[in-house]
């Protein structure tokens, strides 16, 4: 039996993990799916569901909400439909520009931004951080600095969103990364420097944690 050539996003991401570049084949994926060469795995069309039940019962009355990994901004729409004053990032300016383009009346600023060096000024900054199967998508040595970024924009009294793949729903003889799964106790990681854990649930049939923190 012929096996199945890996996809676009695995072999680009081979390529520049090779190089000790975690993210610079996001951007390179984003183009190849421009130029129609390519498929974006995680593009849905939609927000993620989970935080559509979230959002539904946290108005955001204008507070400062930050989404990392904004990706086409489907989740930063979202949480601006419900009133958050949302910025949301992404290490590859061809998602950026495409959220810009897909949302032209949006009030979301979209912006080009590393989660590993993040801008100064938003340090404390935002009431609600959410992350949902960004870091996860970087290898385990990047977790630390990545943790620490995200726990570092968390203002006090805010909530920050955690939702990666549980470890512990996966086989881990056989799984292929990217992406590379959380366990339970990497999620709590997230409380430092201030921060506490609020809830730590698994979610879909227990295939992801969905945890919230505050400071
Ligand atoms: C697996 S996708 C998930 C997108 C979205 N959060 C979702 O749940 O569908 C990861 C996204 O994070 C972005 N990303 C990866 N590493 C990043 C980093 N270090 N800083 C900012 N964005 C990053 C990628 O470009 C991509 O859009």
């Amino acid at each position: 039996m012929t096996s199945m050539p890996d996809p676009a996003d695995r072999v680009l991401a081979r390529a520049s993990l090779a190089e000790g570049n975690p993210t610079g084949w996001f951007e390179q994926l984003y183009t190849a799916a421009a130029r129609g060469e390519a498929e974006v795995p995680w593009t849905r069309g939609m927000p993620t569901t989970d935080l559509i039940a979230w959002a539904a019962e946290h108005p955001g009355a204008s507070r400062r909400a930050l989404v990392v990994g904004s990706a086409l901004g489907d989740d930063s729409e979202l949480l601006a439909s419900a009133g958050w004053a949302v910025t949301g990032f992404d290490v590859a300016p061809t998602a950026v520009e495409a959220a810009r383009a897909r949302f032209p009346e949006s009030t979301v600023d979209y912006v080009v931004a590393d989660l590993l060096n993040p801008p100064s000024d938003w340090h404390h900054a935002f009431d609600l951080v959410v992350e949902i199967m960004n870091i996860q998508a970087m290898p385990r040595d990047f977790r630390p600095a990545a943790l620490t970024s995200l726990a570092g924009f968390l203002a006090p009294g805010g909530t920050a969103i955690v939702s990666e793949v549980a470890e512990e729903s996966t086989d881990v003889e056989t799984w292929q990364s990217p992406p590379w799964p959380f366990s339970r106790a990497e999620v709590e990681s997230v409380a430092q420097d201030g921060v506490t854990l609020v809830s730590l649930q698994r979610i879909r049939g227990g295939a992801r944690h969905w945890a919230t923190f505050t400071r």
